[in-house]
Parts: structure tokens; sequence; C-alpha cells
């Protein structure tokens, strides 16, 4: 007799493990270094002409700044017009792979330890 409890384990256990490997290792790929995930083949063949990826990868924000960020290189940069569709493709995956970040930057120092100001206070 078939041990369905046995089955449904099994199945779980595949899924979690397929979920798991998802989530470890996004791929990203070698020449872009875009992430590979639904979407970024739109942005490699739209993206890349005139400026290099990592202007796109080390940066971040949400769908309105990267909308901005478009809106700026059509305005100012001759990016020509992209078809709704594939301006919200696009959008999508910069917002979801690329998305606004808690903080960028380190706390300040505190002031002890600062070096010595040589400037003269007024
Ligand atoms: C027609 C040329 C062109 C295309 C195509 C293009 N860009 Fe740009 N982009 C520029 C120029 C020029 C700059 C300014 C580069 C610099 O500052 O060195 C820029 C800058 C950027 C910046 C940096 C903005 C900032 O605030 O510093 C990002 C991010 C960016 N582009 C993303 C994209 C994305 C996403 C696409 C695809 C939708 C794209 N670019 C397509 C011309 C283009």
């Amino acid at each position: 007799m078939m041990n369905w409890n046995l089955l449904l384990a099994g199945g779980s256990l595949c899924l979690m493990l397929l979920l798991a490997s998802a989530a470890a290792g996004q791929e990203t790929d070698r020449v872009t270094g875009l992430a590979m995930v639904e979407g970024w083949q739109a942005v490699q063949a739209n993206c890349t002409e005139c400026h290099s990826t990592l202007l796109i990868t080390q940066n971040s924000g949400s769908r309105a700044v990267w909308e901005s960020r478009i809106r700026w290189m059509q305005s100012s940069q001759g990016l020509a017009e992209l078809e709704p569709e594939l301006e919200s493709r696009i959008l999508d995956y910069l917002a979801t792979n690329y998305g606004q970040k808690q903080a960028s930057r380190r706390a300040q120092l505190a002031p002890p330890l600062m070096p010595e100001n040589p400037y003269p206070i007024n």
C-alpha cells in the first residue's frame, strides 16, 4: 500500500529545498551583472547602449525613483520613449531587484572619536 504521508513529506521537502535554493543563489549575468530574474533581458536590451550596467546595479530606489531617472534620461540624455508595457516591465524589475535601501551610509562618528579640528573655531 502507498504511504501518502511519506509522499506528502517528500513533496514538501522538495518544495522547501527548491525555495531555499532560489532564495540563496540568485544568479547574476556574467557580462552585465544583472540579477537574472523576470525582466532582466529587457534591461539588458534597453539600458546598456550608453553606459555600463554598474550605473544600474550600484543604484537603488523605489519604482518612482527609477521612473524619475528614466524621465531624466529621456529629457536630457537622448533615451528614447519606451513602450508603456516594456517600461512597466523594466520598472518592476528595477524596483524589485534594486529597490529602496534603508540607509546606505554608516552612522557618523561620535565627536570624541573624531580627529582634532586643525582650524580655529570662531
Ligand atoms: C541614450 C543613452 C542612454 C540609455 C539608452 C540609458 N541611459 Fe541611463 N544614463 C545616460 C547618461 C548619459 C547618464 C549619465 C551618465 C553619467 O553620469 O556618467 C545616465 C545615467 C543613468 C543612471 C545614474 C543616474 C544618477 O542619478 O546618477 C542610472 C541609474 C541609469 N542611467 C539607468 C538607466 C536605465 C535603467 C536605462 C534603461 C531604461 C538607461 N539608463 C538607459 C544615458 C542613457
